[in-house]
């Protein structure tokens, strides 16, 4: 959440950092600005709401510049107003901030007892104020960063710009991801590698308590000590195009439609290629383990409680599963017999690393599953197992997901084998229906004109729950967060059997009950809970194969067929239609499907 870019070149700044934002647009959309240095003076453009309305200011009151940094925000202090758009600007400094200056109160009445006043409601201007500070207490700009740096408290990637300095710029790592890019006589920085993908492949990750100082020259590296350090440069393998929609109308459509082709790549590295299978086979030891525990947030967690199932019916391992928010302050008892799981898409999710950081050195083991290799919560853990779904950009995840399934399944698999709790056919039989998830994957989406029509009356409703039994609860949770997130629809999900304890109450003619229900060993408890919705005026939408909607979708309003998926892993591919149902049903009614109001991706901040 926030993006950050700053470029020092040989051309214009303000396109380049424009074009750099739009890479990082998914990270926050409350506001956008750059900042440039153009003959000594430091000088700034704002902009409320989408990056767009920035490029039309830029169109009427041009930035001039070769250096420059820019942002992309996610109000966190302070509301979404030009006022508080970042590039923060104080005396000569203007800074660039993603993260939370946590003792900014207490530097604040520092800078008050020198008269300086803030004129926003953010904690990023007050690094702006140190950092002038240190220049009127007679320091160079270096030294003011240094020092500034060093007095705050709390997650931070940071970019300082200076006036009369346009061959200068500070950047800063702590709790949020930065990148240094490395050009012909060109440096660059931004929150990731894609964001510098069009500039640069040449790439240094700072590490936790980072500064890196850059010219056009290069760049010095200093540690959180403010020792001089080397960091590696690495050639990184960014598919520029992976920001494009590929004709699509969206992203989330275009990710949706991948799906068949990134789960073939995870199927394939995980079951028959060697490098996943060695990981699996080498890094995990599920023998000498009492139980898993798996945390993550929103999607990535309901990943984690479907991967419940598989590893308690497939491979007979106890398994606890938490949202990251909750399990960091719960202070639950960890010991070197827990095998402990994160699953992140974006590896920067602040609540899951602290909960990975409450286990380490409790846990016997610290793995995660995420999709962004050089990610802090990578970084952190003993073993990595990458979910090779390439860049999501849509903000609400879909293909993050379901390869976030296909690891946690071949996980399970891993697990059952090691501890030969199934017959060696068994096995094999799974393995072969895991196998098959990519081809299904791609049979299921020719559901999406049935779904498209019916998300058209979907779209008129107010309200929505969704129903799922065994490993589908999750499923219909995880329905409606979909459909929440990007129509707005407030949606509800239920586990079937649990309706009648409360929810039921809910129940009229203005309640669309979305029925997950495949034809498996538990149709015929689904069919009885979805009866009893009928019987109350409910309007079901049933989910199923042929074979079930046969039997029982008679007298549902909707239907929606998809293929017969024999085995636990039905939920990776009843995903599919879970999410086009949102994606039409959010279409139809007009909202922004990939920067849905309110979120952002990767949630740095607690
Ligand atoms: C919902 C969604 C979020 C994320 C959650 C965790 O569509 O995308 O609920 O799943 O914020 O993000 P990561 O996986 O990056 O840790």
């Amino acid at each position: 959440m926030c993006g950050i870019v700053g470029v020092l070149g040989q051309h214009q700044a303000a396109p380049i950092l424009v074009e750099g934002l739009k890479r990082l647009e998914y990270r926050g959309y409350d506001s956008a600005g750059i900042a440039t240095v153009h003959e000594n003076r430091l000088d700034r453009r704002r902009a409320l709401g989408k990056l767009v309305n920035l490029s039309d200011l830029l169109v009427h009151q041009p930035l001039a510049g070769t250096v420059g940094i820019g942002h992309t925000r996610w109000a966190t202090h302070g509301a979404a107003t030009t006022e508080n758009a970042h590039p923060h600007a104080r005396g000569r400094v203007a800074v660039v901030h993603n993260g939370i200056i946590e003792n900014y109160r207490e530097l604040r009445a520092f800078l008050g007892e020198h008269q300086m006043k803030p004129e926003t409601e953010t904690d990023t201007e007050t690094v702006a104020m140190l950092c002038d500070w240190h220049l009127t207490q007679g320091c160079g700009p270096i030294e003011a960063a240094m020092k500034t740096i060093a007095q705050l408290e709390g997650a931070y990637a940071l970019c300082i710009l200076f006036d009369g300095e346009d061959d200068l710029i500070v950047a800063a790592r702590k709790g949020s991801p930065l990148a240094v890019g490395w050009g012909q006589s060109e440096m660059f920085v931004g929150s990731d590698a894609l964001a510098l993908a069009p500039m640069t492949d040449e790439i240094t990750y700072l590490e936790e308590g980072d500064i890196a100082v850059m010219s056009r020259a290069g760049a010095i590296f200093f540690d959180a000590a403010q020792n001089t350090v080397e960091r590696e440069r690495r050639k990184v393998n960014v598919d520029a195009s992976a920001v494009d929609k590929g004709g699509y109308r969206h992203f989330m459509a275009k990710e949706i439609a991948e799906q068949s082709s990134v789960l073939a790549a995870a199927v394939k590295f995980y079951l028959s290629g060697r490098e996943g299978q060695t990981m699996l086979e080498n890094d995990l030891d599920f023998t000498n383990i009492d139980r898993v525990v798996m945390v993550a947030c929103g999607t990535a967690s309901l990943a984690c409680f479907t991967a419940k199932y598989w590893f308690e019916q497939i491979a007979g391992v106890p398994v606890e599963i938490d949202i990251a928010s909750e399990f960091r302050y719960r202070e639950p008892p960890i010991s070197d017999r827990t095998l402990a799981i994160f699953v992140s898409q974006s590896g920067e999710t602040a609540d899951t690393l602290a909960a990975l950081r409450y286990c380490a050195g409790k846990a016997g083991k610290i793995v995660s599953v995420v999709n962004v290799a050089e990610s802090s919560i990578a970084r952190e853990s003993d073993v990595v197992l990458p979910i090779l779904a390439g860049p999501e950009i849509g903000v609400a995840s879909t293909k993050a997901f379901t390869c976030q399934l296909v690891v946690l399944a071949a996980m399970a698999l891993q697990a059952a084998r090691q501890r030969k709790v199934l017959p060696a056919e068994a096995l094999s039989k799974l393995e072969d229906q895991l196998l098959q998830m990519p081809g299904l994957m791609a049979d299921v989406m020719t559901c999406e004109g049935q779904v498209k029509a019916i998300s058209q009356q979907l779209a008129r409703f107010k309200d929505a729950i969704f129903l799922g039994r065994g490993a589908m609860y999750p499923l219909a949770l995880e329905g409606a967060l979909k459909l929440k997130e990007i129509s707005y629809i407030h949606a509800e999900g239920y586990a079937s059997g649990e309706l009648k304890h409360g929810p039921i109450a809910l129940i009229d003619d203005d309640m669309p009950v979305v029925v997950i229900a495949p034809h498996d060993e538990m149709f015929d408890k689904t069919v009885s809970n979805m009866q009893e919705v009928m019987a109350r005026g409910g309007k079901i939408v049933m989910l199923s194969d042929a074979k079930g909607l046969a039997e029982a979708g008679g007298e549902t309003w909707q239907q929606i067929e998809v293929p017969q998926i024999e085995g636990p892993f039905a939920p990776i591919a009843y995903a599919v239609p879970i999410q086009l149902l949102a994606y039409h049903t959010a279409v139809e009614k007009g909202t922004d499907v990939d920067q849905p109001r309110n979120l952002a991706k990767s949630v740095t901040v607690e």
